[in-house]
Formats: C-alpha cells, structure tokens, sequence
C-alpha cells in the first residue's frame, strides 16, 4: 500500500490547492518515486491510499497503472487521522495476506546489490509472513522521525516517535512489512500525543510481541514533507534519473 492521504500541512501554501505527493520532484510527481520502488521490489498490485479532495487527481495521473506496469486500487481516507489509520484502510485489500506499507513522501535511492538484498528480504516475508519488518536508516536529525531504542543486546527494544532527546541515531524509514495482525493492531490503538494513529505504535506491538525484524539501510534516503526535505528528495530524484537513463 501507499499512503498518500493527510493535509501537507508544512508544506503550505502550495497543498492548500494540491496534494503533497502531486508536487514536481525533478522530473516526476513525488508519488511516482515510492511507486517505482515498489514496483522495482517485484510489488506490482497496489493500494493507494488518499484523502477525498485529491483522490480523483491520483487516478487522472496514474490511472489503473497499466503505464507504469502496475495495477493501482484507490481507497480514501475520509479524515487525516494518521499514517496507521490510513494503513487499517487497506484491510480488504490484503485480504489475509501480509502487506507491505511505503510512505507517499519516501524516496530511497539504492544500489543494485541493495536492491537485490531487499527484494529477498520482500519475496521472504511474503512466503513466510510473521511479524514485522522495519527498514532504519542512520541520520542526523533522529528527532524529525520515529526512532529506534535500542537494548544493550543490540536488539530494538522499541521506537519513539519524534522524541525530543533521540535515545539512538536509527530512524525508522517509511516503509514497513507487517503480516496480517497489523489491523487487529490498528484497531486496539488510541491516538498519540500529536493526536494521530501511529505505524510507530504498531511497530512497538510487534516488539513487545518479539515479533519486529529490521534492516539498516545504506544506500540513500529522504522524505519530502517539509521544503528542505524537499530541496534533498530533488536531488536524490535527479541521481535517480541520471541512473535510469544511463
Ligand atoms: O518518513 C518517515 C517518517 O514518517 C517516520 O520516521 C515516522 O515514524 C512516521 O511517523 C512518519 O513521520 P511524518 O511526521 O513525516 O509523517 P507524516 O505525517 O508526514 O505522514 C507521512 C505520510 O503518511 C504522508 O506522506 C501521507 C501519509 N499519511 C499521513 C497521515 C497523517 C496518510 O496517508 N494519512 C494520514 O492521516
């Protein structure tokens, strides 16, 4: 699934008039970044999931995705009540399976021989969904994200979410695989203090469940949701462009 909904409120004004993940980033709408690296990963049938004002410009832009090699079912997400809530949408959708969650503002940049090591970590799971699996990256400003707490094992022992004094570096990236107790999860959740669902308290169930696997990414990666995450997702968008057409 793809989650695309809330209200881009940092990003004002410009989403007062469009959906954040509609904006040009280099060469395509930042939604086109996500999709593609799912599709890159073998995921070809997609959830895109959206708030109802933009929803119809989703389908104008990418259609059935038959152009992009993938097949896109749209959902909405009435209210932008969280990145969990929009993800407890796709329920139907998953209908008993595992599935695998990129955030609509997520742009990764990896090598071929990282790629390749996801894409297993992907066919894995699938075969043998049980828990979750997170994908962290090391950064600099932990505070922005959800992050990673790490036991004196080395084992994560849970996730806090934009914490004020980050107890580690790791930041939990927007893309997750969660088995199919994601929505029983979603359901039990109650909003956080910035009054959301949050995918950082499902992920902190599946620890508690010893259940939650993570990869430590190396290649690069951003979200674009504030203009200067947005000045590096053009960047990483144009290194990307520059390799495809290599
Ligand atoms: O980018 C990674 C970070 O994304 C993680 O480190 C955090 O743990 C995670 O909470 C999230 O943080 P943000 O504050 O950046 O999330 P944001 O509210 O910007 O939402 C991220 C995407 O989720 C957004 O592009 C659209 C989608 N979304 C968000 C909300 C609030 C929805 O589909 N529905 C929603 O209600």
């Amino acid at each position: 699934m793809i989650l695309a909904g809330g209200n881009g409120t940092r990003l004002r004004p410009i989403t007062n008039v469009t959906n954040k993940h509609l904006l040009p980033v280099y060469d395509k709408p930042m939604i086109y970044y996500p999709l593609n690296f799912l599709a890159g990963l073998g995921i070809k049938d997609l959830i895109l999931i959206s708030g109802r004002e933009f929803a119809g410009d989703f389908a104008n832009l990418l259609g059935d995705g038959s152009e992009l090699g993938v097949d896109i079912t749209y959902k909405v997400q009435e209210k932008p009540m969280g990145i969990a809530h929009a993800a407890g949408i796709a329920e139907k959708f998953a209908g008993g399976d595992s599935i695998i969650t990129i955030l609509g503002d997520n742009l990764f940049y990896v090598g071929k021989g990282e790629k390749e090591a996801i894409r297993k970590l992907v066919r894995e799971f699938d075969a043998h969904p049980d828990g979750a699996y997170v994908f962290l990256k090391e950064v600099a400003d932990p505070e922005r994200f959800g992050v990673a707490v790490f036991g004196n094992d080395g084992s994560i022992v849970g996730f806090e979410e934009k914490p004020k004094v980050p107890k580690s570096n790791y930041a939990l990236t927007g893309l997750y695989m969660y088995d199919n107790t994601l929505f029983e999860k979603v359901r039990k959740l109650k909003p956080s203090w910035r009054g959301e669902l949050e995918l950082t308290d499902v992920n902190n169930a599946y620890v508690a469940e010893k259940k939650l696997k993570h990869y430590i990414l190396k290649g690069d990666w951003t979200d674009a949701g504030t203009f200067d995450t947005l000045v590096k997702a053009n960047v990483i968008a144009k290194e990307i462009s520059d390799k495809e057409q290599k």
